[in-house]
């Protein structure tokens, strides 16, 4: 169950948040927790959480280790502060950014490669969906984002699938929609890696009141929260549905 906190809180606002969200959540051991937290609220958040069940990570880096590349942040600094994750390719990136298909898998294995785990995001955008084109968008961001890990690479990944129309809009997607996606998406990673033991995680406006029936789909092995992610107790009961 991973938090993807965005553009929010300030570090004085994560330690205010882990100081009652670890009690909410310290007796989980059935769920791995990750909170993907701001580059600068990173050290407060690794502090706070050492020592628990909760492990911490950064929304995006660069695939250089170092170098002139004003304003970017890399692995291996990502890794030397003790980060365990990474979001690459989130649809904000991807809209906003100038992500594509081929960054994520360069922002992906520079990631592994210095030791982080990657949530590698994947979605459609709402005309895609109407025009039915879910499944080959889905397919065109696997080719090229995801299938040219090696298999121990993609060893070390979550899909993240997150249909953009349901992202911070209070619409999800249907469980049963949801639970095709994924179908799709383990289809698709079965046919170049073994496909069986990947989590795929759900986001797009995923909240307390929705988690369990997402959850109870075949294929959804987890979620990606946003806005939900932001309050403790909504976190915790979201972890804990
Ligand atoms: P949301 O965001 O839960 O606010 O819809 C999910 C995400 O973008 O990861």
């Amino acid at each position: 169950m991973a938090a993807n906190w965005k553009m929010f809180k300030t570090p004085a606002e994560t330690t205010a948040f882990f100081n009652d969200f670890l009690p909410l959540v310290n007796d989980v051991t059935a769920a791995e927790i990750a909170i993907c937290a701001p580059f600068v609220d990173l050290p407060t958040a690794i502090a706070a959480t050492a020592g628990s069940n909760v492990t911490i990570g950064g929304q995006n880096l660069y695939w250089a280790k170092e170098g002139a590349f004003t304003g970017e942040i890399s692995g291996p600094m990502l890794k030397a502060i003790g980060c365990t994750w990474v979001i690459v390719g989130h649809s904000e990136r991807r809209q906003y950014f100038g992500e594509t298909d081929e960054t994520v898998l360069r922002r992906t294995k520079a990631a592994i490669e210095a030791g982080l785990k990657v949530i590698v995001c994947v979605g459609e955008v709402l005309a895609e969906r109407e025009a039915g084109q879910t499944e080959a968008v889905l397919a065109k961001q696997f080719e090229g984002g995801i299938a040219g890990l090696t298999p121990e690479e993609f060893a070390q990944i979550v899909i993240a699938y997150e249909p953009v129309w349901a992202i911070g809009t209070g619409k999800t997607a249907t469980p049963e929609m949801a639970a095709d996606a994924h179908k799709a998406i383990r289809a698709l990673a079965a046919t170049k890696f073994d496909a069986a033991s990947v989590r795929i995680l759900y986001g797009g406006s995923v909240k307390p009141d929705n988690v369990a029936s997402l959850m109870a789909q075949e294929d959804i092995d987890g979620a990606l929260v946003g806005g939900a992610s932001l309050d403790p107790v909504s976190f915790s009961k979201v972890v804990k549905f």
